[in-house]
């Protein structure tokens, strides 16, 4: 009887910026996955990630797959790819975790989860949100009743244009490649804690509009979003080319009090009810790069012990969806169903 493998053996496929975050992730709290293939076409880049865990750098998916050592891959390049690498990577039977979006269009998402469903092997689309630090505690603060029941919560993704992500040559100023702006790209982490405290979306009303000339998509966009709990919360979304003063990322309010959402320097949960009036810090700040640690366990245990992800790879469609009616909204001036 052949027992189960002890050790993740993982390979990288696209090795730039958030591909650290990744290795950070697995160096802190993945203890059981090695990285064992590094492949971008950049050899700088994969030579990069190759450097930190010993992997063997390939310049190509296909390369890889012939002679490479591994039985699961960490897809992380630009949306175009997605379903490309992911259909190829689950023809050859390997386990998949994918950046989000799943893709940039719904269509291919299909083709995707049928790829996945086929080869009958793991599938988890990374959403890193879903175990950052402060959602996970604000989560826990309102099913404890923190503040009473909730009612609303107002998002707010704002950062100014940063080299490290937005270089000049950046596939992320263009749509055929992203698959839009910043609402499809970085707006899903904002929007996913939205539906891990509020439930899922019904439909939206936004406007948007570009605010840095080179990107093709949106840089600006103000949203209102109705649950089917009924529910309405703000999602605004910016990112522009000059210094902005560090707001809250989420404020979550309910009948008794609010809890207010920090990242940046600062990161922490302030709980600010009848009791505590003047606010008070909770939990031990942890931040979004914090996030990518039990993310990368979350996969490893997947694999490894056939644990449930936290959060099926379908959860990511509803970012995407929501992303592609803001859009839809934003041409029509209407409310948009997300599920249609
Ligand atoms: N979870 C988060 O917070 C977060 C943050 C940033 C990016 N992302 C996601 O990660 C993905 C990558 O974003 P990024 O910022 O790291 O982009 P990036 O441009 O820094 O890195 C992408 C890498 O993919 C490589 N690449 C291109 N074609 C390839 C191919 N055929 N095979 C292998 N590698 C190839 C590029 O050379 C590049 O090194 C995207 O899906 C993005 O949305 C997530």
């Amino acid at each position: 009887m052949s027992s189960a493998p002890s050790e993740l053996r993982l390979a990288f496929v696209g090795c730039g910026r958030i591909a650290s975050y990744h290795l950070d992730g697995i160096e802190t709290t993945a203890a059981r996955t090695r990285v064992t293939a590094a492949i971008d076409p950049d050899a700088g880049a994969a030579k990069a990630i190759a450097d930190r865990c010993g992997a063997t750098v390939y310049s190509s998916l296909a390369d890889a797959l012939q002679d490479g050592d591994f039985d699961a891959v960490d897809i992380m390049t630009p949306h175009d790819l997605h379903e490309q690498l992911a259909c190829q990577a689950f023809a050859a039977q390997k386990h998949v975790l994918l950046e989000k979006p799943m893709a940039a269009t719904l269509d291919a998402c299909v083709r995707i989860q049928q790829a996945a469903g086929e080869a009958g092997t793991v599938f988890m689309v990374a959403e890193n949100s879903q175990y950052w630090p402060e959602v996970v505690k604000a989560r826990e603060l309102a099913r404890e009743g923190a503040i009473g029941e909730v009612m609303t919560a107002r998002a707010a993704f704002q950062h100014s244009l940063q080299p490290f992500w937005y270089p000049d040559d950046s596939w992320r100023y263009e749509q055929s490649r992203a698959g839009g702006g910043i609402v499809i790209d970085g707006g899903a982490h904002w929007i996913r804690p939205l539906r891990i405290w509020l439930g899922e979306i019904d439909s939206v009303v936004a406007v948007t509009e570009r605010v840095v000339d080179q990107m093709q998509g949106e840089s600006l966009s103000q949203a209102l979003l109705r649950f089917r709990s009924g529910r309405i919360a703000t999602f605004e979304a910016l990112t522009i080319d000059a210094p902005l003063w560090s707001g809250p990322s989420w404020r979550l309010t309910g009948s008794s009090g609010e809890l207010v959402i920090h990242d940046g320097a600062e990161p922490g949960v302030t709980l600010v009810n009848r009791q505590h009036p003047e606010g008070i810090r909770v939990g031990e700040p942890g931040g979004y790069a914090a996030s990518f640690g039990p993310e990368l366990a979350d996969f490893e245990a997947a694999v490894l012990d056939g644990k449930a992800p936290e959060a099926p790879a379908e959860a990511s469609l509803g970012e995407l969806r929501t992303a592609l009616a803001i859009y839809r909204s934003a041409e029509s001036g209407r409310w948009e169903s997300v599920w249609e």
